[in-house]
């Protein structure tokens, strides 16, 4: 890959010249704090809803940050980039232990490491598989404690799949780094929000523009068998837009990628964000 664009602590540099400590917490506790943010034609999209959920999470796990300083270092990958289109990436971790310890000192200086990929953003169809939710109790918080996701989503893998949707005891929470939306009877469905799912930016982007056009919407608690009965379902992100899913290889359905109101959302997504 080419060189990559990157800031560490508050330092301009190529990602190859950033050195880390093993003392890191985001090393040994991933004890850190992200946000992926998306631009096209050189414009961050929804750079205000990004900022303010990266300093929700950073105030859910008490970690001090200078959200002006954040911003202006994301708004310079940006423009630094070598593409119009792609995303910044950007973690504040609560800094470096002395030695390991879980109980954190107060004096430490929190670490802030961001770098920038160039991307194009076309629509890709998914194929994925369902699972267990199995990660911990606060997945609203965008923490880079993921193995939960990582495992799942690697058994996916090996199943041929893209993605993979997960559900606690039969109610169906998100995927493994997007968000989750089906219709069902010419509903537009997606799980409410919890602390099990991430508060997703396209999620919500997208909300917005479904009640613009009054399409019908539940945000509420929803189960494997409204999935099967669904007519087509598509997961969200800030990287992925909205990708519609072709087949869910271990639950019985047919979904449609031409199915009405899916093209409705999937054109007014589209044309608000990537025209
Ligand atoms: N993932 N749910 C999870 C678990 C996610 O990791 C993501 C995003 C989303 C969608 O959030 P948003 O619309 O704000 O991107 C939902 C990012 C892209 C990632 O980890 O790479």
């Amino acid at each position: 890959m080419d060189q990559i664009e990157g800031v560490f602590n508050g330092s301009f540099e190529l990602v190859e010249n950033i050195k880390i400590s093993p003392f890191s917490r985001a090393y040994t506790f991933s004890d850190s704090i992200y946000e992926v943010v998306p631009f096209f034609n050189s414009k961050a999209i929804a750079f205000d809803m990004h900022i303010k959920r990266l300093l929700r999470s950073s105030n859910e796990l008490s970690i001090a940050l200078d959200i002006e300083q954040v911003s202006k270092e994301i708004t310079q990958l940006i423009s630094s980039c070598s593409s119009e289109n792609g995303y910044v990436y950007y973690q504040v971790t609560r800094g470096q232990d002395i030695i390991r310890t879980h109980m954190y000192s107060k004096l430490m200086d929190i670490e802030t490491f961001g770098y920038v990929l160039p991307f194009s953003f076309k629509t890709k169809t998914l194929k994925v598989m369902i699972c267990e939710d199995i990660r911990w109790g606060r997945c609203d918080i965008k923490s880079t404690s993921l193995l939960g996701n990582v495992m799942q989503m690697n058994s996916a893998q090996k199943q041929d799949c893209d993605e993979v949707i997960m559900h606690k005891e039969n109610i169906l929470t998100e995927a493994g780094a997007s968000n989750l939306f089906f219709v069902k009877n010419g509903t537009v469905c997606t799980p409410g929000l919890s602390k099990n799912i991430l508060p997703g930016i396209t999620r919500a982007l997208l909300i917005k523009e479904i009640k613009k056009m009054n399409i019908p919407l539940i945000e509420g608690n929803f189960d494997l068998t409204d999935l099967s009965n669904a007519s087509s379902a598509w997961l969200s992100s800030s990287t992925k837009g909205l990708a519609p899913i072709t087949e869910i290889v271990n639950l019985e359905n047919i979904l449609d990628t031409q199915e009405p109101i899916y093209l409705k959302c999937k054109e007014a997504f589209d044309y608000k964000f990537f025209s």
